[in-house]
């Protein structure tokens, strides 16, 4: 479980990334943050892995107050929560079962995997973790020659195979074509139902997250400003998050419906 106790974060510049914020997310579900560039999608998302450090409140994770942790404490945050970019994130040169098995570094240790030195279940984990995306037959590739879709369905199958607890995507699908982006999430929500993997997925539209989210977050200005299920967004909603009207044209037009 996650919860985010009246957590603010102001970063060194004076930008307030985060305001007050106050959420709680329960092991197993599925959540989609959304929110225009600059909102604090990322500062949320970020703030749980300690890659950025909130400045005021309490942020626990399983019980445990994340802002005090540590080097070692925050070695195995990391390794329990894992991480999908944007950009995936992969090493270009190296091949896609070298890209995935960089999931257990975590659990292995950097001198093993320098050295390649991963025992015969990670490297049967990496390969099962593969077949899950259906990318299995690219093992052997360059990461770089492999399309946006499959390098993000690769970084998909490294997180697996770092067998985290929380799954945070910061915006997955913003680089990729509609149907590659229906793709990811399918994948990312068969994964969420099947292995009851806690994830968070950030997204700029609205649409997309309510095809896919059990529960939306709004975000605006680093405040929280909707928090429940897709069935629950209304009009007002998308005005909250976006700051303006579904259908501004319409109402210019006095043909409000
Ligand atoms: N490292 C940083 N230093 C200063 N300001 C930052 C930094 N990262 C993000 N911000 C600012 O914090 C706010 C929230 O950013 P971010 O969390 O990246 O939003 P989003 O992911 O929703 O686009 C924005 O105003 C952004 O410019
Ligand atoms: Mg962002």
């Amino acid at each position: 479980m996650i919860e985010f106790k009246d957590v603010s974060l102001v970063y060194p510049n004076g930008t307030q990334g985060l305001k007050n914020v106050n959420v709680t997310i329960n092991d197993g579900e599925f959540v989609v943050i959304v929110g225009l560039s600059g909102a604090g999608k990322s500062t949320l998302i970020r703030s749980i892995n300690r890659l950025v450090t909130p400045t005021n409140g309490s942020l626990l994770v399983d019980d445990e107050d994340i802002l005090k942790y540590r080097s070692k404490n925050l070695r195995k945050l990391r390794t329990k929560t894992g991480m999908i970019f944007q950009n995936y994130n992969l090493v270009k040169r190296s091949n896609v079962l070298k890209n995935v098995l960089a999931g257990r570094l975590g659990h292995t240790g950097t001198l093993r995997s320098i050295f390649n030195m991963y025992s015969k279940k990670d490297k049967s984990l990496a390969y099962e973790s593969l077949k899950r995306v259906n990318i299995e037959e690219k093992v052997y590739n360059r990461a770089d020659e492999l399309s946006g879709g499959q390098q993000q369905r690769v970084s998909i199958a490294r997180v697996l195979t770092q067998q985290p607890k929380y799954i945070l995507a910061d915006e997955p699908v913003a680089s990729l074509d509609p149907p590659t982006s229906h793709q990811v999430m399918t994948y990312l929500k068969k994964i969420n139902k099947e292995d009851n993997i806690t994830t968070i997925v950030n997204l700029h539209f609205i649409d997309m997250a309510m095809e896919y989210a059990d529960r939306i977050i709004g975000m605006r200005a680093g405040e929280v400003v909707f928090d429940g299920p897709a069935s629950e967004v209304t009009e007002k909603t998308f005005e909250e998050i976006y700051g303006r009207s579904i259908r501004e044209d319409d109402l210019r037009g006095g043909t409000e419906s």
